[in-house]
């Protein structure tokens, strides 16, 4: 492993403190992500400046200019407070022809919107459920070809914002009200989609060119209440103690119908290609009773936490999480961006 110099860029409210001794599991959980990899990158011996962001970009200019990373190691989720604008900070450190580690602007672009993705995906012959948009501050006209029972969420947030069992609606009645709730809640267009009944898999891939696609990994409910479905609402992915209650875990799929992995590990390297992923990815979907797969969304720059899916699949695939980190930087610095052809021709 060679020694990085390394600018950890996050954001300036999640910057993790010097230790952790004394601090409260629930305070720790709000900058986990930050301080497993902010930990592990010191441990391993690279040579890491921490960078608190909030709505400008100055500072970041000013610590590559000082301190000349090798990579920045990218923790934003959004920027001034908008999801989007992810994509801007990242194709401003392009500009500046420095190597940041996870995705490109425009994969980041293309999978973070809910809807174009669906629409490359079926252009590629990919089974994502059969969907429909309501835009905010439009009339909903629901057309006849949608079958319930549908699933409503937002078409741009995610981390869950927004769903809950309340998403999975029978009726006409319903659908309207959970798009009104997405618009007027969560202040996002809404996507309605046919609601796949089935397990829910994710599957973590890493790569640039060539692709590595991780373990598939499974989240299951042994103690839902009566009448619930088995989805990934924002309590249970954000509520520790209600997690408890249900009993919710995430670990290695077991006994998945002959071939479905197969299926999957192929399906997930078409999807991170169509969608012109980088860097790593994780991609969610369901699979029904009939073995069919059914891709929910892609997400790049997945939850990179020691304990999170993402390290953990690739754990299980014997690849420890400072390893990890260390390959999710060197496919940073390998990256070739549009720059780098233009230096070459
Ligand atoms: N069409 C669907 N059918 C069944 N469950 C769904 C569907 N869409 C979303 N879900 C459930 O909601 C969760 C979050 O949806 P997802 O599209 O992955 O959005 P997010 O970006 O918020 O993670 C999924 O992990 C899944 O449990
Ligand atoms: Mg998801």
């Amino acid at each position: 492993m060679k020694r990085r110099r390394v600018l950890l860029v996050m954001h300036e409210e999640l910057m993790p403190p010097d230790s952790i001794e004394g601090v409260p599991e629930e305070e720790i959980y709000k900058w986990q992500v930050e301080w497993d990899v902010h930990s592990a990158l010191k441990r391993a011996g690279h040579d890491v400046i921490c960078l608190g962001v909030k709505d400008e970009l100055g500072p970041i200019r000013k610590a590559i200019v000082e301190h000349k990373p090798h990579v920045v190691f990218n923790l934003l989720g959004h920027f001034q407070g908008i999801t989007a604008y992810d994509a801007h900070v990242v194709s401003w450190i392009e500009l500046r022809h420095v190597p940041y580690t996870g995705c490109n602007p425009r994969g980041l672009l293309l999978s973070s919107d809910k809807v174009l993705s669906k629409k490359i995906l079926s252009f590629h012959r990919i089974p994502s459920p059969a969907f429909q948009t309501f835009k905010r501050g439009r009339a909903v006209r629901v057309p006849k070809r949608l079958v319930f029972p549908l699933f409503v969420k937002s078409a741009a947030e995610h981390a869950s914002i927004g769903i809950a069992q309340a998403s999975i609606v029978q009726t006409e009645n319903a659908l309207r009200e959970r798009v009104a709730f997405i618009h007027d809640t969560v202040g996002t267009d809404a996507l309605a989609e046919h609601y796949i009944e089935g397990r829910e898999l994710y599957v973590a891939v890493m790569g640039n060119q060539r692709l590595k696609v991780f373990p598939i990994w499974e989240m299951t409910f042994d103690n839902l209440p009566k009448g619930a479905a088995p989805i990934a609402t924002s309590q249970v992915k954000w509520n520790v103690a209600y997690q408890k209650k249900i009993g919710v875990n995430t670990g290695l799929a077991k006994d998945l119908p002959e071939g479905v992995e197969n299926r999957i590990c192929r399906l997930a390297k078409r999807i991170y290609r169509a969608l012109g992923l980088s860097g790593y990815a994780r991609i969610d979907l369901r699979l029904d009773a009939n073995g069919q797969v059914w891709v929910l969304e892609a997400n790049a720059n997945p939850d990179l936490s020691r304990e999170e899916d993402f390290a953990e699949s690739a754990r299980s695939a014997g690849l420890e999480y400072a390893d990890l980190l260390y390959r999710i930087m060197n496919l940073g610095i390998g990256y070739a961006p549009a720059w780098k052809d233009d230096a070459d021709g």
